[in-house]
């Protein structure tokens, strides 16, 4: 079996530990010769990675491993890169929502004008990694979840039309894994029909490889409970925060009782109630520094001080295996089905053909191919128009430097209430973005 060679782009994230482990718990279907981490924080990677070396060494012994800032170091003979960058980091992550509560409207990482700050910030990093990855490994793929995603996906579809990336999130399949402990299924063996764009979009059909229709059963009990589930053995999504989301998704059922939501949508169709279940001094990042984030770095600081990991391993981050199931899908030429977010093309019979939608794809060497989903109710063509518009904006501000384009995206958003409201989180969010956002004119 042909053995890869790997960059892990972010190698200081808080998943980067997890995700190799993940690997490492996966050579026999996902061979590796070579994993390096790159980061353009040398200190922040620099103590994952000295953790990750003396794992790599008792578990893996066979696979080269190494870290570094430098790109040409890092992209030389790699097959695909797995892209996982914050730029700003946590510090930016907290401002993004905390600015726009001070004004009561939604701050949150990837939705509303917490979204809109992040994705101007994204794009220069990663069509910087884009060009790394072209320069010194042309045939390479990356496989992107850095977000926000969809506007990220927006960003290379005209920036990078020809490049080989493939922008995917983790939300749908770890909701997939949740109807599964619902209908005591697994999740490989269920079929689904899903449309939207990333971070918003709804399942209208779940099947079982028999075809027996599972929709039924699971809307009866998300109109019930949304997506919490007893026994859920899950790695992530568990802190009291996500509960309130998955438990909110019997509420966006009540809008559209055939189909399933993506919880994400709960930013847009109750913003209200977002804003008032958040403490404007206390957001999710917060939560995530004090948690996870401290819990990675503590356990990495633990490892390097034992100079060993027996005893206290990273854990394995499972849901995260779905990363190689699609570098495997590449790779192999499997022709997995998964959701990813792709140029429409006709998937969406009736929306844009040239939005970047999240739809089903059969995957294989030559990258994703949407299956068709049909056409799609007036209320959801409606918001997905209303917010496609508003990440083609971001990109087109991004790239003209045009303060009236970013103005007309926050102003546009479902989650801000007026033009004006819009233009002080903007004036806020350009003083806080200086070192990262183009000058807007
Ligand atoms: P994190 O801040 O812990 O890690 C991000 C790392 O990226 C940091 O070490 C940072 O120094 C590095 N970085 C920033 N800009 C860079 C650049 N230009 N070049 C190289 N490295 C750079 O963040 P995290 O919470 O672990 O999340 C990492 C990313 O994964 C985020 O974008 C997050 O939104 C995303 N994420 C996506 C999904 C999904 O489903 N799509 C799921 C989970 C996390
Ligand atoms: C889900 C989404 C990601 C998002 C993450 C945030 O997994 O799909 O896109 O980054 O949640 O989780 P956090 O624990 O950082 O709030
Ligand atoms: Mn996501």
């Amino acid at each position: 079996m042909k053995k890869f060679s790997i960059v892990i782009a972010g190698g200081g994230s808080t998943y980067t530990p997890g995700i190799v482990m993940m690997m490492m718990d996966n050579l026999h279907r996902f061979p590796i010769r070579s994993l390096k981490l790159y980061d353009n924080d040398g200190e922040r990677q620099e103590t994952l990675a000295k953790a990750i070396g003396i794992v790599m060494k008792e578990i893996a012994p066979e696979v080269e491993f190494s870290y570094t800032t430098d790109p040409k170091e890092a992209f030389t003979d790699v097959d695909f890169c797995m892209a996982h960058i914050r730029v700003g980091k946590y510090a930016m992550r907290e401002l993004d929502e905390k600015i726009p509560m001070k004004y009561h409207v939604v701050g949150q990482e990837t939705c509303g004008p917490g979204g809109i700050a992040y994705g101007m910030r994204s794009i220069g990093g990663m069509m910087e990694l884009i060009d790394f990855m072209e320069k010194y490994s042309p045939d390479c793929w990356m496989l992107n979840y850095s977000n926000p995603a969809s506007i990220v996906a927006e960003a290379c579809r005209v920036l990078k039309p020809n490049s080989k990336v493939l922008n995917i999130c983790d939300m749908p399949v770890g909701t997939k894994r949740r109807m599964g402990y619902i209908v005591g299924r697994d999740p490989k063996d269920m079929d689904v029909k899903y449309f939207g764009l990333n971070h918003f979009g709804w399942w209208t059909s779940v099947k079982d490889k028999d075809g027996t229709d599972l929709m039924p059963q699971l809307l009866d009990y998300v109109s019930k409970n949304g997506y919490l589930t007893e026994k859920a053995v899950e790695t992530q999504h568990m802190d009291e925060s996500w509960q309130l989301t998955h438990k909110k998704a019997a509420d966006l059922l009540k809008l559209e009782p055939d189909f399933l939501p993506n919880t994400y949508l709960k930013y847009y169709l109750y913003p209200d109630y977002v804003v008032e279940h958040t403490d404007p001094n206390h957001t999710r990042a917060n939560e995530v520094i004090e948690g996870r984030e401290k819990e990675v770095f503590s356990a990495a600081r633990a490892i390097i001080q034992a100079g060993t990991a027996k005893g206290g391993e990273f854990s394995i981050d499972n849901h995260a295996s779905f990363i190689v199931d699609l570098a495997c899908a590449i790779g192999f030429n499997t022709r997995e089905q998964m959701l990813c977010i792709v140029e429409n093309k006709g998937a969406i019979s009736n929306f844009d053909p040239t939005a970047m939608v999240e739809v089903p794809c059969l995957v294989g060497n030559e990258g994703p191919e949407p299956l068709c989903q049909g056409n799609i109710p007036t209320f959801e063509k409606g918001m997905m128009e209303e917010q496609l518009a508003v990440e083609r904006l971001v990109v087109e501000a991004w790239i003209e430097g045009s303060y009236l384009k970013l103005w007309q995206a926050l102003t546009l958003s479902k989650t801000v209430p007026s033009a004006s409201v819009a233009k002080q989180i903007l004036d806020d969010l350009i003083e806080a973005n200086k070192e990262y956002w183009p000058e807007l004119k």
